[in-house]
């Protein structure tokens, strides 16, 4: 398993996103009051990066391109033209971090 550090709890205000360069992928992190979310940042429809779409309090995302959203908990896509999920990834806080686990 490969967890990687994202940020500090405090550097992402609630409602806000981060795109998370790895090695290997982006990820976009979320924060919706106090909670963390974690998902590809790829948009499954097409070239858009999910941590520049709108965060929704109901704890959604809306594609900043097309306009598909998708739950940020399970990743579902919950409306067209998206159908396929967003990969989402654990996340844990400790001691004032967030880190990612990503396998
Ligand atoms: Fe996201 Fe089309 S690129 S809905």
């Amino acid at each position: 398993m490969t967890r990687i550090t994202a940020c500090e709890t405090g550097a992402l205000a609630d409602g806000e996103a981060l795109k998370i360069d790895t090695p290997d992928r982006q990820i976009a992190l979320f924060n919706i009051d106090g909670t963390f979310y974690a998902t590809d940042d790829r948009c499954t429809h097409g070239n858009a990066s999910m941590s520049e779409g709108y965060v929704e309090d109901d704890g959604t995302v809306e594609c900043p391109l097309h306009a598909a959203r998708f739950c940020l908990k399970t990743g579902a896509a919950l409306c067209q033209p998206a159908t396929e999920a967003l990969r989402t990834y654990p996340v844990i806080i400790s001691e004032g971090m967030v880190y990612i686990d990503l396998e």
